[in-house]
């Protein structure tokens, strides 16, 4: 299969398994212990039904909402995520170019491959940069200056992640990182050579945006769990999470709100949205679903603060239901991570066309010319039968 024969996330992913080696491909698509909540959360989209209007006024169709102070044509952008040149050397500048391409924001990841500074440079278009509190907090610091300077135009900081989920999928494949012959992974590697060769011959692997900061420049990496473990402080609060939105003095979203609760705290202490998310699954499996949690959020904060929701979009669909519910926009993580690893910036385009497609034919069959147009009275659920 090629990436033009690709039609939709699935697609994406059968060839991202094909592409990678067991122990990345493993590392995208898995979650945590049972993955349970991995599946409820697309299921939590699939168990709401749509309604459509008929023969609405369609004209001047326009998808397009403003999210942390960037205006963007798409209700959706991209998700933080960690390492993406593991997965093909166009890595997080495959996937900014792609989001800049159709006029979304891309989000970076501090544990990313390329740094603040040269996905700063690289386009024009909105972006966000994630922050994860480690226990070095000169990092932290620094992660807020070196964005003002490369001129990122929102910041978010995840609070699911103050240790790393149990992904058990890693411990049978034997994901290290940087990716390392093991008797696990030999066979896979081996058994991919088209990949091998990618990696070998790009740029060597690096946690750009935080090396500076690591003895030996992150020589003695094992494993991102490991890493994780080791590096990040699972003693913030929001006391420190306000300072740093003072420190910011811009867009700030709190990421991986999922209780009503949360959302309120997060309003108070000055933060201007919050990314609904169970981290796609990756962390507390047994946790609820973004879109189970939506309406309630909404209700509480939702004339207060923007409402972005993460965390098991696959279609279109999806993403107006959200946007029905009262969400002001998505973003996907595996949804292009595995596009980025089945063929690069040209996948990631293409996953982009394809999602970007499925919202205007959507947006049509739904009878909806502006993303105002789309409320709850358009979503069933229950049993309509009861
Ligand atoms: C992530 N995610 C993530 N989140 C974050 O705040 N910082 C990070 O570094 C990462 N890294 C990461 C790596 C990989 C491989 C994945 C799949 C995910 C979580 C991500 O931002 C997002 O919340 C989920 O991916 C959303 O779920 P879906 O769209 O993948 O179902
Ligand atoms: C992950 C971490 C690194 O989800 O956020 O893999």
């Amino acid at each position: 299969m090629r990436i033009d024969k690709c039609n939709n996330t699935e697609d994406f992913r059968r060839l991202a398994k094909r592409r990678l080696p067991a122990p990345l491909f493993h590392y995208i698509d898995g979650g945590a212990d049972d993955e349970v909540t991995l599946s409820r959360n697309t299921d939590a989209f699939n168990d709401v039904r749509l309604i459509p209007n008929g023969l609405a006024d369609l004209n001047g169709m326009d998808c397009s909402t403003t999210v942390l102070g960037q205006k963007i044509d798409w209700p959706f952008f991209l998700s933080p995520t960690a390492m993406s040149r593991l997965f093909h050397p166009d890595g997080e500048k495959g996937a900014a170019l792609a989001a800049a391409k159709i006029g979304t924001m891309y989000s970076l990841s501090s544990l990313s491959t390329e740094s603040i500074e040269t996905i700063g440079g690289l386009t024009t278009g909105p972006k966000c940069f994630q922050v994860y509190i480690h226990k070095d907090r000169s990092m932290t610091h620094d992660f807020v200056e070196r964005c003002k300077a490369a001129k990122f135009d929102a910041l978010c900081l995840t609070i699911d992640t103050l240790v790393a989920g149990n992904r058990e999928r890693d411990l049978v494949t034997g994901m290290t990182v940087p990716p390392k012959l093991t008797l696990k992974s030999l066979a896979s590697f081996a058994a991919h050579p088209s990949w091998a060769f990618k990696y070998l011959t790009s740029e060597a692997f690096q946690l750009s945006n935080v090396k500076r900061h690591m003895k030996g420049g992150g020589d003695d990496l094992t494993s991102i769990i490991q890493y994780v473990n080791s590096q990040f402080d699972p003693t913030v609060t929001w006391k420190e999470a306000e300072a740093l939105i003072q420190q910011w003095g811009g867009p700030f979203a709190i990421k991986g709100v999922l209780s009503v609760a949360d959302a309120i705290r997060a309003r108070d202490v000055g933060a201007s949205a919050v990314m609904i998310s169970n981290h796609g699954g990756r962390q507390l499996d047994g946790s609820a679903s973004p879109f189970d949690m939506l309406g309630g959020i909404v209700d509480a904060v939702g004339d207060d603060m923007e409402i972005i929701l993460d965390s098991g979009i696959r279609r279109g669909t999806h993403i107006l239901k959200a946007i029905a519910m009262g969400a002001t926009a998505c973003m996907m993580g595996r949804g292009y991570l595995y596009a980025l690893a089945a063929g690069g910036e040209a996948g990631v385009n293409r996953a982009l066309d394809c999602m970007t497609t499925e919202i205007t034919r959507d947006m049509t069959l739904m009878g909806c010319a502006r993303l105002s147009d789309l409320n709850r009275a358009m979503l069933q659920s229950g049993n309509p039968l009861e």
